[in-house]
């Protein structure tokens, strides 16, 4: 059998950092009541100019050189993004051109903040059937491009970002499990109205916004990923005591605090980056997993529980061996 192990991660986040302080001067709102309602304190902004190609390329650099490979031997890419450069070609073979990868499979799996998860998943099953050697797996978004910067009730929740792991293949696990999940009846809690069979021609600018029920999509969340976080381990023989530690999905503080409660898990376990990177959808678990890997508190060999849950509704676990 062979399994898949992470060898190297990689993020990287714009320039421009825009704090609670910067949103009181837009919109009617408080760094008291974001705070308290989300835990964000400030988030990365790309440049006008800034696209999300651009951040993978950094991010996938970053992870390269932390594993110890070149574009050379990179033979498979998955990016999870629900805001590509273009609508096509897709975005990662706009990454794999400006990286310089040979031809190989290369393509983006839309599944909103769960995007980085279903990519993972997906390498995952590649190296299970022996078609990669070495994977480039990426979650980016600029998501800040979708925002309506007059609604307080969304402006102040996201973030942009990208967070890229290089997957090989190794004898033991590596991935232990992971489990996917959607279901489509929620689409009208959480979703952007226009695509590109769908109204793209007529909308323009301030016509197209981010649309969500937070308090309701709140409510599935918590459900959601208690749920799966259980099956998870369940499914997989795992005793929530073994758990080192649980990359949750940075959406709101509040949502991860419920999710480590239902596991048991204090917070201490948690690794939580929503307080300086916001929402970033996809790219949330790679930087928050990057972050804790690069500052020594994930080690070799340890146990770790990824989760993400978005628009859809979408939602996904990876249990893995670091
Ligand atoms: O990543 C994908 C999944 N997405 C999520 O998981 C998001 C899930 N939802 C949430 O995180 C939360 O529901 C929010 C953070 C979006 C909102 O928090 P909430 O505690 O559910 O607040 P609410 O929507 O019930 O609004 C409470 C009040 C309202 O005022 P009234 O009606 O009580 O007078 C809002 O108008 O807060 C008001 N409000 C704000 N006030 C100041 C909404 N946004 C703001 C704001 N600043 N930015």
């Amino acid at each position: 059998m062979i399994y898949s192990r992470i060898e190297g991660t990689g993020r990287y986040l714009p320039e421009r950092i825009m704090t609670n302080a910067d949103l009181e001067k837009m919109v009617d709102t408080s760094d008291e009541w974001i705070r308290t309602r989300t835990g964000v304190e400030r988030r990365h902004i790309a440049g006008d100019d800034e696209t999300t190609s651009d951040l993978c390329v950094k991010a996938a650099q970053a992870a390269m050189d932390a594993a110890g490979v070149t574009a050379d031997d990179v033979d498979l890419i998955v990016i999870g993004t629900t805001t590509p450069d273009l609508i096509f070609p897709n975005i990662a073979t706009l990454v794999q051109h400006r990286l310089g990868i040979k031809p190989c499979p290369a393509f983006s799996i839309e599944a909103a903040c769960t995007g980085f998860i279903y990519a993972l998943s997906t390498a995952d099953k590649f190296m299970k059937a022996g078609e990669t050697e070495c994977a480039l797996v990426i979650g980016a978004e600029v998501i800040s491009k979708l925002v309506d910067w007059t609604d307080r009730s969304t402006c102040v929740l996201f973030g942009d970002g990208a967070g890229a792991a290089i997957v090989k293949p190794a004898d033991e696990p590596g991935i232990v499990s992971s489990h996917l999940g959607a279901d489509g009846q929620y689409k009208e809690l959480l979703y952007y109205p226009v695509g590109a069979s769908k109204d793209l021609a007529k909308a323009g600018v301030g016509d197209s916004k981010i649309l969500m029920k937070g308090n309701e999509v709140f409510k599935v969340a918590v459900k959601t990923l208690g749920n799966v976080a259980a099956q998870t381990l369940e499914e997989s023989g795992i005793d929530k005591s073994e758990l080192d530690w649980l990359i949750p999905h940075q959406a709101n503080m509040r949502i991860i605090q419920a999710t480590a409660k239902r596991l048991g898990l204090s917070m201490e376990k948690v690794i939580l980056t929503v307080q300086d990177h916001g929402n970033t959808s996809a790219a949330s678990v790679p930087m928050a997993l990057d972050v804790a890997i690069r500052d020594g508190r994930i080690k070799r060999g340890q146990l770790l529980l990824l989760e993400a849950f978005g628009g859809g509704f979408t939602w996904g676990s990876i249990l893995m061996r670091y």
